[in-house]
């Protein structure tokens, strides 16, 4: 998929069942997810995340955050409850068009319709924060590869950045991007759909240290659902401060 095919499939995503699309819960398809229950969800994420990286060691600034692959901004919002200024980003429309009709934060949390391969548009070394889960997955190696080195270019020096991505092992490894992409448009006849990619991580290592970052954990855990296919890896970061 090109960046205008994904940017036209999370778009039609994002306007039905939205919620059900940012998790997908079997017992809440077609509308079950109500909207207080979705949102506490990533309250509890985003105070687990921020308890791991202080275990981690990670001496956090609470100045400016991005949310990449925002969606409707369920982590967005709590993150706004701890940063001074968080920027949601996202690829879909309709789920920015959303998270901004769901903004109780609209003084310090900002929504950024990104139809692009890269972060270009926002400034070098400007995050203190960078969190991401439940995004990368979902997009073509190469462009996860791109992205994360934007995440390293946005870092401020001493910043953290903290990302969820999955590998793929066992034949699935072995299977290109775009043969999977031509499966699944075959396969949903058209639909719009949720695509699944990994990324390994040793090439997501090499990247964050290119990028003159170091990687202060990563946690690896079978996928739960994909065990055959993937691997789920989380990503501790920080941007080290030149000497
Ligand atoms: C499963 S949802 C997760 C949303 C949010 N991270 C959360 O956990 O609530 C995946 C999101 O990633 C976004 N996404 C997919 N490809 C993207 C890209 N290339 N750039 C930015 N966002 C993207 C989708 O539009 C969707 O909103």
């Amino acid at each position: 998929m090109n960046i205008k095919d994904i940017h036209e499939n999370w778009t039609a995503l994002g306007q039905d069942d939205p919620m059900w699309v940012v998790l997908t819960d079997p017992a809440k398809k077609n509308g079950g997810w109500q909207p207080e229950e979705f949102f506490a969800t990533g309250r509890g994420e985003i105070r687990d995340v921020l308890e791991k990286i202080k275990q981690a060691g990670i001496g956090l600034k609470f100045g400016r955050a991005l949310d990449f692959g925002c969606g409707l901004g369920r982590l967005s919002q709590p993150l706004g409850e701890v940063f001074a200024v968080v920027d949601g980003v996202d690829v879909s429309a309709s789920m920015i068009e959303k998270a901004q009709a769901f903004n109780r934060l609209p003084a310090k949390v900002f929504y950024h319709l990104n139809v692009r391969t890269d972060l270009n548009t926002f400034a070098a070394d400007s995050y203190d924060f960078i969190y991401s889960a439940i995004c990368l997955q979902h997009i073509p190696t190469k462009f996860q590869k791109a992205y994360i080195a934007g995440f390293m270019r946005l870092l401020r020096p001493g910043g953290a950045a903290c990302f969820q991505a999955i590998h793929a092992h066992g034949w699935r490894q072995w299977v290109p991007d775009m043969a999977v992409d031509l499966y699944r448009k075959w396969k949903n006849r058209g639909k719009p759909f949720i695509p699944m990619h990994g990324v390994p991580v040793n090439q997501v290592r090499a990247i964050i240290e290119a990028g003159g970052g170091k990687v202060q954990k990563i946690v690896t855990t079978p996928y739960g659902g994909f065990e055959s296919r993937f691997g789920h890896d989380v990503y501790f970061v920080i941007k080290s401060i030149p000497a």
